[in-house]
This record gives C-alpha cells, sequence and structure tokens, in this order.
C-alpha cells in the first residue's frame, strides 16, 4: 500500500476557506471530470461538516474515510476539524493522486491519502470511521466512477463482509458515520445515536 503523506502535524496555518463555502467552490479543487461525478459519487459538504464533527470526539483521534475517492471527505473534514488526523483508503490510482493535490491546494498537512485495497488495511489503527456506500459500485445498475474495475456481487459481499468483520475488532465507543446505507448493512455491536436526511446519514456508536 502506498501513503502519499506518513507524517502527521497540524493544519498548515494560511490555508484558505474559500474552497468550503459551497460544493462549487470545492470542486474547483479538481479537474473536470471528476467536478462531474461529484453529484453521485463525492459526499456534500454540508454532510461532511455533520459527519466529521461526530466523529472528531477527541483531540489527536484518527479518523478513516473508507473508499476515499479524491478525498472531499478528509479534506473537509480537515478544515471543520484542525485537531484530528483524517486518513483515506482509495483503491484508484488517479483519485489519491488528485486527493493529494487537492490536500496541497487546501492547505492542509493533517490528512494522509493511502493506495489501496480496503482488504489490506487493519481497523484497529484508527478511532473512528466512515462509510459512504463505497462497494455499492459492484452492484449491477448502479452508477459507475469508470469501467477500469471488474464489478461483482461476489466483490460487493467480501468488501461487506471484511468491513463488518474489522468494525467488530475496534474498541467500544468506536464511533462510525454511514452514508446511503441501508439497515441491513447496521454492523452489529453499533448503536444507533441519530438519523438525519431522510435516514440517509446515520450516526453510529458502538456498545
Ligand atoms: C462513493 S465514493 C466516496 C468517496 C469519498 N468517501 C466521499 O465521501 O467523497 C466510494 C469510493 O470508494 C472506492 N472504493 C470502492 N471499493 C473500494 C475498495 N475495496 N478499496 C478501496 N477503495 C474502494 C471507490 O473507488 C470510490 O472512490
Amino acid at each position: 500500500m502506498d501513503t502519499t503523506s506518513p507524517s502527521h502535524s497540524t493544519s498548515l496555518p494560511g490555508h484558505t476557506g474559500k474552497w468550503f463555502a459551497s460544493d462549487f467552490n470545492f470542486n474547483h479543487l479538481y479537474p473536470l471530470y471528476i467536478q462531474a461525478l461529484a453529484s453521485k459519487h463525492w459526499t456534500p459538504l454540508k454532510v461532511v461538516e455533520k459527519a466529521s464533527r461526530f466523529l472528531a470526539a477527541t483531540p489527536g483521534a484518527k479518523i478513516l474515510d473508507i473508499g476515499s475517492g479524491p478525498g472531499k471527505f478528509c479534506i473537509a473534514g480537515a478544515y471543520y476539524n484542525p485537531d484530528v488526523f483524517f486518513y483515506g483508503i482509495e483503491q484508484r490510482i488517479d483519485l489519491v493522486r488528485y486527493a493529494s493535490v487537492a490536500k496541497e491546494m487546501a492547505g492542509f498537512n493533517n490528512i494522509t491519502f493511502m493506495h489501496g485495497n480496503v482488504l489490506e488495511l487493519d481497523f484497529r489503527q484508527y478511532d473512528h470511521f466512515y462509510f459512504f456506500n463505497s462497494f455499492y459500485e459492484n452492484l449491477p445498475g448502479t452508477y459507475k466512477i469508470d469501467d477500469r474495475f471488474v464489478y461483482s456481487r461476489t466483490l460487493y459481499h467480501q468488501y461487506n463482509r471484511y468491513l463488518h468483520y474489522q468494525l467488530g475488532k475496534v474498541p467500544a465507543g468506536t464511533r462510525l458515520v454511514t452514508y446511503h446505507c441501508t439497515e441491513d448493512e447496521a454492523p452489529q455491536g453499533y448503536r444507533l445515536v441519530r438519523a438525519e436526511i431522510d435516514r440517509l446519514l446515520k450516526f453510529w456508536i458502538k456498545d
């Protein structure tokens, strides 16, 4: 697995808030084809704000975005929560590169983007988790980011099983936010503490 930012430190001084005034502004951190995918695939800023504030429960916490795309959740999360560390794992190398460029443009260094498959990660290295139904593209009839991968129901189930196994290994008190996930995907042992946006956005704590 490649990482694009091995060290941790706080947000750079002088980062600009202009990118975070709207989703439209934020999109301009990316090339046009990444912008064109935003409405279907990248988390809206108002959702990032709610989710990341819930996950940033303690200063210094390590928050993992499972399937981080071009990094919107981590970058905007770092803007709203300068005292925690954001990590993203993403299987598409081009998206990891765009994420790294956007991170530099926005002026943060409390973010680490990793290129790899979620199957390579041990979740015990992180404190809290964000999941925007990343494996959904494996199901037939769903919007795909591109046609570079072979999609299958088998992969969808394999990834979800791994996700649930990993979420089962982390300690009580772990926080999780899911976006666009169905109730069936509720992880065992996690208590739903809040739901918003027609139950598309759910906040969980492990008992
Ligand atoms: C719906 S997008 C969400 C992007 C980002 N988390 C956000 O909220 O803006 C899901 C991302 O997960 C990635 N992904 C899907 N399966 C993955 C896997 N097995 N390992 C790593 N990344 C994966 C996809 O490439 C895609 O970029």
